[in-house]
């Protein structure tokens, strides 16, 4: 490996297994790794526990910069709601803007990093050495999720799951600040027929060749 303090950046859709493929290459790279929604859930979260409206920018803001990235409960923020839940507060720029800065500064840390969202390649970290965009049919991500959430006992039906897939793809590819889309540098992964090993080997072939350049 050539390049200093890489950055791996990795977009795409809810349960599109971009999640999955970020943790996987950091341990492989022994990079930091930072689920970036889980700090729109956290803020998201912060809200709800404390009675406040989804669209309150100035209480989202201030939640937003008390948040510590080193202190979010994945346990607790991986909830189906709070996803829900956190494509709303993304909805608002100043959250945005607080919330990029602390995304930004984890890119920094050495030796590299990997981060993975909905515009770390195209807002939050431009100039990353690879980036890539995973995506699946809404169907086979609804499945995942529905095993997902299953698993942990919530009963939540599929098709309310793919429902609400539907309508937070839409929220987020459609609103105007940092809208999810490729980078226009991205690999797209099309994950639908693909176990996560061969996600894993795909990928891992994509950042190994950029990260050697
Ligand atoms: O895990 P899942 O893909 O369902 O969602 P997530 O990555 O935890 O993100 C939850 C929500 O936060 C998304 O639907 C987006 O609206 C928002 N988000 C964002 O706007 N920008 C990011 N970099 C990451 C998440």
């Amino acid at each position: 490996m050539t390049k200093l303090t890489p950055t791996i950046a990795i977009d795409g859709p809810a349960a599109s297994g971009k999640g999955t493929l970020a943790r996987r290459l950091a341990e492989y790279f022994r990079f930091h790794h930072l689920d970036t929604g889980l700090t729109y859930r956290g803020v998201a979260h912060a809200l709800i526990e404390a009675n406040m409206p989804l669209d309150n920018e100035d209480m989202a803001c201030l939640v937003a910069e008390k948040l510590d990235l080193g202190s979010l409960n994945k346990d607790i923020l991986s909830a189906h709601e709070i996803g829900d839940a956190a494509s709303k507060v993304a909805v608002m720029s100043r959250v945005r803007e607080t919330l990029v800065e602390a995304q930004r500064k984890f890119a920094n840390k050495e030796p590299g990093a990997v981060l993975d969202g909905r515009d770390i390649g195209t807002v939050v970290c431009p100039q990353a050495e690879i980036k890539l965009y995973i995506t699946a049919s809404p169907e086979k991500r609804a499945e995942r999720r529905y095993r997902e959430v299953g698993e942990k006992g919530s009963g939540a039906e599929y098709s309310q799951i793919l429902a609400d897939i539907i309508k937070r793809d839409e929220r987020d590819m459609g609103r105007a600040d940092s809208p999810l889309k490729p980078a226009e540098n991205a690999h797209l992964i099309d994950t639908s027929e693909m176990s996560i090993e061969t996600a894993f080997s795909t990928a891992l072939a994509l950042v190994e060749e950029a990260l050697s350049e």
